[in-house]
């Protein structure tokens, strides 16, 4: 390696990695060691995208459209996210174009909304454990952090008493993930409208991040921005990545009043300048073009869901809810070990299974681990007979 005398900044050291990066990069070098690794770790759809989407990229491509576009998208894609996500919440009037801020992904738009709000020393309320990136941005903007545990007797939902309890006038905002990363739960209408009247005592901005909107199984999907005077205090944040396996195209969208929508392609402006031009015409199909593909991934996922939850309930020492959304399991392993990480890379060396410990997305998830189940039902199976043959071997 290069010796350099570069320093990096000291907001960086306030940063925090994503630990599905760091166990994918250990699988990497097993599997090139010759190891066959089954992946739980890595949230992503394993279906393609649907065909009539690859083809709208294509056609995009090939009629030119590869050059710059506006900083928080084309006017047709935004139309179609105001039109669809009106419609899919049942929220009227109808969402504005102008209201709409289109992103290479929804993770930057995270941050580029968080960088809109946010001063140092505010208060950022969400769960704990959460998607990793809502405490990144909240320390490198040097503001203070406050989680709020859910509850695995609830399903994962959040303790309405601690956030009544945590929330206050010093809170900025307000980050909701429901269905949630890392443990599938599914904040019910009643949870919204609770925290909908704690949002408006104490005045504060939701976040809320509806990226798996589309995953539940047979739970109803709600969204906050639906419940009265909730609308202009709410930011819905949802992409194409996990609905139509569009991972690595790189499409997300926020919804918010106008005046914050162009503080926040403000921000895209002077990060990303645009997303890429084609890709939006892709979104655009995947809106206005069948339905079907996404329904029928959701029936898959939801059959898979129920085959891994029954496979972990029946391995020694494990306890795993059903969860109503995303997909993702978030079996307790304390009966094993208290120590997530350490039972999630025994599971990785010795069975070949790469699966996250749930500390990874915040301290309350120490004791548990997160499995993607967005694979097939064979890797699954297989999963699950290899666990349990290396926990015959697990140190007592
Ligand atoms: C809760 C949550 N929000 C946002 C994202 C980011 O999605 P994207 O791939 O569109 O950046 C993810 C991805 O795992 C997620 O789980």
């Amino acid at each position: 390696m290069l010796a350099t005398s570069i320093r990096p900044s000291s907001a960086i050291a306030r940063l925090s990695s994503e630990g599905a990066f760091e166990v994918l990069a250990r699988a990497r070098v097993l599997e090139a060691q010759g190891r066959e690794i089954i992946h739980l770790e890595i949230g992503e759809p394993d279906f393609d995208t649907p065909a009539h989407i690859k083809q709208a990229g294509i056609a995009g491509i090939e009629s030119n459209a590869t050059h710059y576009t506006p900083s928080a998208g084309i006017v047709p894609l935004r139309a179609a996210i105001a039109n669809y996500a009106s419609r899919f919440r049942e929220i009227a009037p109808e969402f504005a174009p102008d209201e709409v801020v289109v992103s290479p992904g929804l993770k930057p738009l995270i941050w580029n909304v968080l960088c809109a709000l946010i001063d140092p020393g505010d208060e950022v309320v969400f769960a704990d454990p959460a998607y990793p990136a809502y405490a990144s941005c909240t320390s490198y903007l040097q503001a203070k952090a406050v989680p709020v545990p859910l509850l695995e007797r609830t399903g994962f939902r959040l303790d309405l008493d601690e956030l009544a309890a945590k929330m206050s006038s010093r809170t900025k905002v307000l980050i909701l993930n429901s269905p949630h990363n890392p443990t599938g739960g599914v904040l019910t209408r009643a949870d919204l409208e609770t925290i909908a009247e704690l949002a408006m005592r104490y005045d504060v901005t939701v976040v809320s991040d509806e990226i798996y909107s589309r995953n539940v199984y047979g739970a109803e999907f709600f969204s906050i921005a639906a419940l009265p005077g909730m609308r202009e205090r709410t930011i819905v944040l949802d992409g194409f990545s996990k609905a139509y396996a569009m991972t690595g195209w790189r499409l997300g969208y926020g919804i918010m009043p106008a005046p914050i929508a162009r503080a926040v392609a403000l921000m895209g402006q002077n990060t990303y300048s645009c997303t890429t031009s084609f890709v939006q015409l892709a979104g655009i199909e995947a809106l206005q073009g069948p339905d079907e593909p996404v329904q029928a991934m959701v029936d898959e996922f939801r059959k898979r869901r129920d085959t891994i939850v029954a496979g972990l309930n029946a391995l020694p020492g494990v306890r795993c809810a059903t969860p109503d959304g995303a997909f993702y399991v978030f079996p307790n392993i304390s009966g094993i070990t208290p120590d997530d990480r350490m039972l999630g890379s025994f599971f990785l060396e010795e069975a070949g299974v790469a699966a996250l410990g749930g500390s990874y997305f915040g301290a309350a998830g120490r004791g548990y681990l997160r499995m993607s189940y967005a694979t097939s039902f064979e890797h699954i199976g297989l999963a699950l007979d290899r666990m349990r043959t290396a926990l015959a071997k697990f140190p007592a």
